[in-house]
């Protein structure tokens, strides 16, 4: 971190008491720190203590004739190498969401071109809140990072539960990582590459009403997307229905069946790596009703399922325009390495990420996964970690892959 600047937002929380001491974890591993204090912040910290702690005075309001006079919003927004927001309240993430600009803190944070690094604290009810869920889920989609928050107790005597701030040692390792990446990530490895990605469940039609479907969120494949998109590369995403936002920078296609899905697929080729996260469902309905079907006193329908498309056999082994690389995904509930081998073989991929979607896993709808990645020469099994984390991984060895074969 030596040398590289860092920009930190002190929101109005118990734990800005926390961000003094984030102040000199960064300051240790030799970055600079420029503090800047919003108005709610103040009540929890003084600007002398954050200013003594920086070496410089910290910035507190859009129209301090001071500030705006010596840096002004706009130099403070892109002279720095990160931008951390610690605490970051359900308020302030809600402007964030909203776009919100009135004040220095908020102003900054959509001025900013640099990546954003949260540390959300507050009350757990506020954590759970549907807007909250809401608010993180459109700071995602927008690239922004999170660390925390952990659960615990809260500051409140009594309470106990997800929305402690993460600890200042966990919030400098995140800023340490997000920063040695983004200097990995400056030549954008995957910059003039195409990538198409699948993603999310796919709903067969029983009736104009009715539907057959799974337990796919999407998180993952769209995080990869993102991830992609992150690493330079142009990335289309065929996706099923889900409840996301459309990643940042990336041509998202909405489809619903398995068909629309391979249709979707076929006209977005030619690319130079296919990855199918999403979870087709193998059989729809023959022939779905044109009318809502009626409750008879003859018992219930007989349904005609036919098989799906295979998405990913069908590109893995297409004669001409097959991309470089093929990757799929296993969604096994036993036997995870062993099936996902025998999935490699028969649908002709190169890669398969496999993961154990067993209701006690976890997985299904969750924001961690535990895969093994397995190819023709091996199977490596990774640590559990989040969705995000496990999509940064694949597209590092997609880029490692993809400079090793041109070599
Ligand atoms: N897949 C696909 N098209 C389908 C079915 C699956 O592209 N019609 C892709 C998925 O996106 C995933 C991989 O194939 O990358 C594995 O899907 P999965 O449903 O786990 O495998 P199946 O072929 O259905 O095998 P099984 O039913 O034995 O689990």
């Amino acid at each position: 971190m030596t040398g590289k600047r860092i920009l930190l937002i002190i929101g109005g929380g118990i734990a800005a008491y926390k961000s003094l001491d984030l102040i000199r974890r960064l300051r240790e591993r030799g970055a600079r720190v420029r503090c800047i204090l919003t108005k709610a912040g103040h009540e929890f910290v003084t600007p002398l203590s954050v200013g003594a702690l920086c070496g410089e005075r910290a910035f507190t309001d859009l129209f301090d004739p001071q500030s705006e006079f010596d840096v002004g919003h706009i130099r403070l927004a892109r002279d720095t190498d990160l931008v951390i927001v610690a605490p970051a309240t359900a308020d302030l993430i809600a402007k964030m969401a909203g776009g919100h600009a009135d004040d220095l803190a908020s102003a900054i944070l959509l001025a900013t071109e640099k990546t954003v690094l949260i540390a959300p604290a507050m009350n757990p009810a506020m954590w759970a809140h549907a807007a909250t869920r809401r608010n993180i889920a459109l700071l995602k989609a927008d690239g922004v990072r999170m660390v925390g928050p952990n659960t615990g107790e809260m500051a409140e005597s009594g309470e106990s539960g997800t929305g402690r701030m993460a600890e200042p040692l966990e919030i400098a390792d995140a800023a340490l990582r997000i920063l040695n990446a983004s200097s990995a990530h400056a030549e954008k490895p995957l910059a003039g590459k195409r990538l198409l990605i699948t993603s999310g469940p796919t709903h067969e039609p029983i009736d104009p009403v009715r539907y057959i479907a799974n337990r796919s969120s999407g998180k993952q494949g769209h995080a990869i997307a993102a991830a992609a998109a992150q690493a330079g590369a142009d990335v289309v995403l065929v996706s099923g229905p889900v409840h996301l936002p459309d990643p940042a920078a990336v041509k998202t296609v909405h489809v619903t069946t398995a068909h629309e899905m391979m249709l979707a697929v076929k006209e977005n080729l030619p690319a130079d790596v296919a990855i199918f996260a999403a979870a087709v469902a193998d059989w729809g309905i023959g022939e779905p009703g044109t009318q809502k079907i009626k409750k008879t006193t003859s018992g219930a329908p007989r349904l005609t399922l036919t098989e799906n498309p295979d998405i990913l056999a069908t590109v893995a082994q297409l004669k001409s325009g097959r991309p470089r690389l093929v990757i799929g995904f296993a969604a096994e509930t036993e036997k995870v390495i062993d099936h996902a081998k025998e999935k490699l073989e028969r649908k002709g991929c190169d890669w398969i990420v496999a993961n154990d979607v067993s209701p006690e896993s976890g997985v299904m709808g969750g924001d961690r996964n535990t895969v093994h990645l397995v190819a023709a020469g091996g199977v490596e099994s990774w640590p559990p970690q989040s969705k995000d984390d496990v999509a940064r991984s694949l597209i590092a060895r997609v880029a490692a892959a993809l400079k090793e074969s041109r070599t």
